[in-house]
């Protein structure tokens, strides 16, 4: 077996992994590739192996396609990027697809449970995993919570079209003031957390079905939204620069504030400003490396899963940014439900319909991908000890991290219910980011200290690509707002307080270098 040679080549067992082990300090050990794959393997704590490609690409359409195309596309064209939104969302696509070829390397050589925490232990050392694993929470836990509650704004929508009114104090702090809790945010994040309890097989299958819906009513944004274009709407592609009337202090973007010139809207500038703010759209191909652990042949299929789902959405980005800012003028967009709306504008209110059904169906795939993608890194950290131990043990019927998911699933309802989605979002996005940026890093260092590991997947052009991803993300993420960086910062603060406090001591690898293993 291929990782028994391995190991024999290396027998450092648990606390191996990198070079220079002996002068390493603590927090910089490195978990051995050999025994992630070996903890893996561990009856207790072994998920089921049961996906293939075409699950992992289902997985990641099922993520990718959500809020960020059905509802941010309006606010960002209206007040950004205008008709050029759809190059904001090449750009965003070109950084993710650097990011998603130094992903795919990595998965296809630690095929475990965690994504970029999994890679960055394997490679970078234990306290930049740490890092990794505490913003990967922060991506995932607060995205489920900033897609629950678009969701529940097309719920609402609807409901309104049958006639229903849910009381203020029931539909969340977006629409009303004062005490408001959004119960139906919360109701879905509760309902998805059983569904992954009860067992990945399930909700694959629940998710194929959804995400067909929600492809089939983007195509129809397309092509019956293509009969509908004015092509007066275009002109201009890339509306003149303009003093942000919002866009000072800490709300304006930090590249901005760095340069010292007055913050401005639209134009070139406005385009990456936008990209930074419809990335949000492209978050999801990551988790598809999550469930490395679950699939068949982690090998062969990541790799396919990754690049398979982040091209296939590229392209329908682009295809509906371009036909909605073609049916109606930018400064006449929706912000809510701006496909729907679209139509309506041009007098096909039951396309409108069809559309808000088809995005209230399909934001519930992405809520539960994030939702599994948030329990599988937690897993993985509880199960090297960092956090307690007690959330890796895996259901003895369903095979599944029950104790991790139901903690989260709850905190994120709660959360959901609680908070709007325009603070979030900008959050969530500058942690993908960074961890874009450690994913890239760590290509480069495992190449260097571990060119001997087999790679189903091989980044190309390195190093120059892997390079590229780290400026090209660092770009995106200084077109984000201050206030944004400065909320990171304290999220990660808190972060080095549990590792310091907690996860220093307890870890696996650091408890097996202390009995010399
Ligand atoms: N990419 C996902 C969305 O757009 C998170 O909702």
């Amino acid at each position: 077996m291929e990782v028994a040679s391995v190991s024999e080549r290396e027998p450092e067992g648990r606390s191996g992994g990198g070079s220079g082990r002996k002068s390493r300090p603590a927090y910089l050990r490195t978990k051995s590739i050999e025994q992630s794959i070996k903890d893996t393997e561990e009856p207790e704590h072994a998920l089921t192996r049961s996906l293939s490609a075409l699950d992992l690409t289902v997985f990641g359409v099922g993520v990718i396609i959500g809020t960020g195309i059905f509802v941010l596309t309006g606010a960002v064209a209206k007040e950004q990027a205008g008709p050029a939104t759809a190059l904001a969302f090449v750009v965003a696509g070109i950084v993710c697809a650097l990011a998603a070829l130094c992903y795919a390397e990595f998965a296809s050589t630690v095929p475990v449970a965690g994504s970029a925490y999994t890679f960055s232990y394997a490679s970078l050392g234990e306290l930049p995993a740490w890092t990794i694993g505490w913003d990967l929470v922060l991506e995932f836990a607060l995205g489920t919570a900033v897609v629950a509650v678009g969701w529940s704004g097309y719920i609402r929508a609807l409901l309104a079209n049958a006639g229903v009114e849910l009381p203020a104090a029931l539909s969340g702090p977006d629409v009303a003031h004062g005490f408001s809790f959004d119960v139906l945010s919360a109701a879905l994040v509760l309902v998805l957390t059983a569904i992954l309890v009860l067992g990945m097989k399930l909700s694959a299958r629940v998710t194929s079905v959804v995400v067909a819906v929600k492809v089939a009513v983007v195509l129809l944004v397309i092509i019956a939204g293509s009969f509908f274009v004015d092509p007066a709407n275009y002109r201009p592609f890339i509306p003149e620069a303009k003093g942000s009337i919002s866009g000072s202090g800490l709300t304006a973007p930090l590249i901005q504030l760095m340069s010292g010139y007055q913050p401005t809207t639209f134009g070139v500038e406005g385009i990456f400003t936008a990209a930074a703010v419809v990335f949000f759209a492209f978050i999801g191909f990551d988790i598809v490396a999550t469930a490395a652990e679950e699939t068949r042949n982690p090998q062969r299929d990541v790799p396919r899963g990754i690049l398979g789902s982040l091209f296939i959405c590229t392209v329908l980005y682009v295809g509906v940014s371009v036909v909605v800012t073609g049916m109606q003028k930018y400064t006449e967009l929706s912000v809510d439900a701006p496909l729907a709306d679209a139509f309506k504008a041009t007098g096909h209110p039951f396309y409108a319909g069809v559309i808000s059904f088809g995005a209230a169906v399909g934001l519930t795939t992405v809520c539960m991908i994030l939702l599994l993608g948030q329990s599988r890194v937690f897993f993985a950290m509880s199960r090297d000890g960092l956090l307690p131990r007690v959330f890796s043990g895996v259901h003895p019927r369903f095979r599944t991290p029950y104790r991790s998911t139901i903690l989260l699933g709850v905190i994120i309802a709660i959360v959901s219910g609680f908070t709007s989605i325009s603070q979030l979002a900008a959050l969530v996005n500058i942690g993908t980011l960074f961890a874009f940026v450690v994913v890239a890093l760590g290509v480069l260092i495992l190449r260097r200290t571990r060119p001997d590991l087999p790679r189903a997947f091989r980044t190309p052009w390195v190093p120059v690509l892997p390079v590229v991803s780290v400026v090209a993300s660092l770009w995106l993420m200084l077109n984000l707002p201050a206030e944004t960086w400065l909320r990171f910062a304290v999220w990660m603060a808190i972060g080095f307080i549990v590792y310091f406090l907690y996860g220093r001591r307890h870890s696996r690898v650091t408890e097996a270098g202390t009995r010399g293993e």
